[in-house]
């Protein structure tokens, strides 16, 4: 029997279903190439035996577990050291220089980063080198830094334990924290001890459990995708139960902050996605 090409099997529309994805979990698809999205929902449909995009909508509906399976079918759960590299600029140059400011006025030695769903720990360790790179502009060096990733991927918490990257990575990550910050062996690099002293890691369900109590700045990037609406809210309003005062909430690119939160969070850059926890709260 002749193979049919996935492309010319007729399961319906698949813009609706993209709507559909985009609706429930904010997922902007349209990102990737539609022959790729297609082909990546094929090996879905195929797997559950299903035979239409409708069917496959409804199976959505029933099991919404499936979102992150789906999500890992197209991997989606890629990360990258200092990703979008003009957040990490509005982090080195407005949030770390307030906080550190702030602290030192107040007399406080301690700077805590979150960062939630922090996947194999590219986040985490570029949230550390950009205030280690922060403090030293700021010639605060007594002030300590701790940075908490953490995410539900057992896998991925024991690679970004490791501090270890191949050095295809390398090209992400700017010269000077090359230079001071990591050593390059063979063809691998590893975080310099200075930068693993100021990082931990830690299993943490953001469905189920508290948040990290006391984090000056909370980074969490691309993952509302996981989460439908109500649960998102849910997660926001743990994070900002979670933030000191005239603490900072970074999400992703795509992400948007709903607009209940428009009283609790001030907008910091609204490109960026940086939010603030006032200092003063009535
Ligand atoms: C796309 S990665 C984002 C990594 C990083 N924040 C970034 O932007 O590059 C999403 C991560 O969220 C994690 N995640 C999904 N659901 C989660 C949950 N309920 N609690 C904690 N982490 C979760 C996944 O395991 C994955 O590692």
């Amino acid at each position: 029997m002749p193979e049919h090409p996935v492309e010319s099997v007729n399961r319906g529309n698949l813009d609706r279903l993209l709507a559909k994805v985009s609706e429930d979990r904010g997922l902007d698809l349209a990102q990737y190439r539609p022959r790729y999205v297609e082909r990546r929902v094929a090996v879905r449909l195929s797997a559950l035996g299903l035979h239409t995009y409708r069917q496959y909508a409804s199976y959505l509906d029933a099991h919404p577990e499936e979102y992150a399976v789906l999500l890992d079918t197209l991997t989606i759960n890629v990360t990258q050291f200092f990703r979008d590299p003009t957040v990490y600029a509005v982090f080195r140059d407005k949030v770390i220089p307030t906080l550190i400011a702030t602290k030192t006025a107040k007399k406080q030695h301690l700077l805590r980063a979150w960062s939630a769903g922090c996947s194999t720990g590219e986040e985490p360790y570029s949230l550390a080198m950009s205030m280690l790179d922060g403090v030293r502009r700021a010639k605060a060096e007594g002030m300590l830094l701790s940075v908490t990733g953490t995410d539900i991927d057992r896998n991925a918490l024991a690679v970004a334990k490791r501090g270890e990257y191949p050095i295809a990575q390398l090209a992400h990550i700017p010269v000077m924290d090359k230079h001071l910050y990591l050593d390059i062996e063979g063809d691998a690099f590893r975080m310099k001890p200075e930068v693993m002293k100021a990082v931990r890691f830690q299993y943490l369900n953001l469905f189920e459990d508290a948040p990290i109590h006391g984090v000056d700045v909370v980074f969490c990037r691309n993952v509302f995708i996981y989460f439908n609406h109500e649960e998102q809210e849910r997660m926001v309003r743990s994070f900002w139960n979670g933030l000191s005062r005239g603490g900072f909430m970074v999400l992703g690119r795509s992400e948007r902050l709903a607009p209940v939160f428009a009283r609790q969070f001030e907008m910091v850059d609204a490109k960026e996605r940086v939010y603030r926890k006032p200092i003063d709260l009535r």
